[in-house]
């Protein structure tokens, strides 16, 4: 998956967070704090070099000198943890004075010291048996093996603050949801349109064609019967019969597709094992869900569902796949899995990206995990409420 921050990384799993290039950059995020740190001795300097009657005007001077240079530093390096775009807001200026003052004052000593003890503590241990040579040579080995073992952590540790750091920089830097919430807002427009449609193209193909197809259907059952089976046209009515039959139940297959009143009707969980059940690969399924949940969520999860299954038989070749679904702490938690070839990805078609759109619109997220070879694992969280 790709991450955009580094405390979106930091929830990935462990060999894929230590391989990928963010603790590096966390620490180079973090590093980074000498400039303002000089900055911050420049001025100190120009107070204290001087004679005292001058300090009330060196101290603001120089402060005023390196504020904006220290202010563009700032966002130039929160991109090496923070890779959303900042979106222009009309006070900018303001906000990145009051964010380059607190860096000269606090945060670039608090980010110096927490790199300090992080790094400093397992590369010493590390190299003991280098920097300790009075130390007995086993002992000095073990400490060495102990500060390799503790890098692993000083990586989490250092993402963790060099993430909370950048996005403490965001918050300061843009107000919460100034822009993207009106991009999720015409998403959510967007999507409500697409479900009216939804709506009517179920409807006009259940009110209309499926009305007719059934009625063909009837009518050559009943030519059927006035025509003996043995000659040429009765064979061809037959023919034309068993094809309509074959066109009406192909029809309901789509409607059912488009629209579920099994969903409608009784639920996600009820929905989910209906849809199991069609599924050509034997389908496991273990749903335990309370009650009805909010209908969006619903709807969505039964997509998650609808898909993941049609790509397990378009795609997979698996012999056996299942279906859980829970609600954990307020989150609805789907996950589809089957035992096929794997090497599914979500850019090489437009059912997976289509599924991360919708679960974008409800503020959930959808993850895969699709090794070549296999298993599948798609899994989808949906917020409840
Ligand atoms: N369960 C799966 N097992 C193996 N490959 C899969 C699976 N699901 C999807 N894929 C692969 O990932 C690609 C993307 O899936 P998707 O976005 O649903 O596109 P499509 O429109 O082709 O179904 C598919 O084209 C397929 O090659
Ligand atoms: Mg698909």
């Amino acid at each position: 998956m790709f991450n955009r921050t580094a405390l979106e990384a930091l929830t990935r799993r462990p060999l894929p967070f230590l391989g990928s290039a963010w603790p590096w950059r966390c620490a180079a995020y973090l590093g980074a704090s000498v400039v303002p740190g000089a900055a911050a001795g420049l001025v100190a300097a120009a107070v204290l070099a001087v004679p005292e009657a001058f300090r009330v005007v060196t101290g603001p001077a120089a402060l005023m000198l390196v504020l904006w240079p220290v202010a563009r530093f700032e966002r130039w390096r929160l991109r090496l943890v923070d890779g959303v775009p900042l979106p222009e807001v009309p006070d900018r200026r303001r906000r990145e004075a009051g964010l380059a003052l607190m860096t000269l004052l606090a945060l670039w000593w608090i980010d110096l010291i927490m790199m300090l003890f992080t790094v400093a503590g397992p590369v010493v241990l590390v190299l003991s048996p280098v920097v300790q040579p009075a130390v007995a040579p086993g002992v000095a080995v073990m400490a060495s093996v102990a500060g390799v073992l503790l890098l692993p952590v000083a990586a989490y540790t250092v993402a963790a603050w060099g993430g909370a750091r950048g996005a403490m920089a965001r918050a300061i830097l843009a107000p919460q949801g100034s822009e993207l919430s009106e991009v999720l807002r015409s998403r959510a427009r967007l999507v409500d349109a697409f479900e009216m449609e939804r709506r009517r193209i179920e409807r006009d193909l259940h009110d209309g064609a499926q009305q007719r197809l059934v009625a063909l259907s009837m009518t050559l059952g009943m030519a059927k019967l006035d025509m003996p089976e043995d000659t040429d046209v009765g064979r061809l009515i037959g023919l034309a019969h068993d094809e309509a039959k074959q066109a009406l139940a192909e029809l309901r297959e789509l409607i059912r597709g488009v629209h579920s009143p099994v969903l409608t009707d009784r639920g996600l969980a009820a929905a989910v094992r209906d849809l199991s059940g069609r599924s050509p690969v034997p389908v496991d399924v273990c749903f335990e869900v309370p009650g009805r949940l909010p209908a969006p969520v619903e709807v969505t999860a039964y997509y998650v569902v609808s898909e993941a299954l049609a790509n397990i038989v378009k795609h997979s070749r698996a012999t056996t796949a299942s279906v859980t679904g829970r609600v954990e702490r307020g989150t609805l938690v789907v996950a589809i899995r089957d035992d096929g070839v794997g090497g599914a990805d979500a850019v090489k078609g437009t059912g997976l990206t289509g599924l991360a759109d919708r679960l974008s619109v409800v503020e959930g997220r959808l993850s895969l995990s699709s090794p070549i070879g296999g298993p599948t694992l798609l899994r989808a969280e949906i917020p409840c409420s």
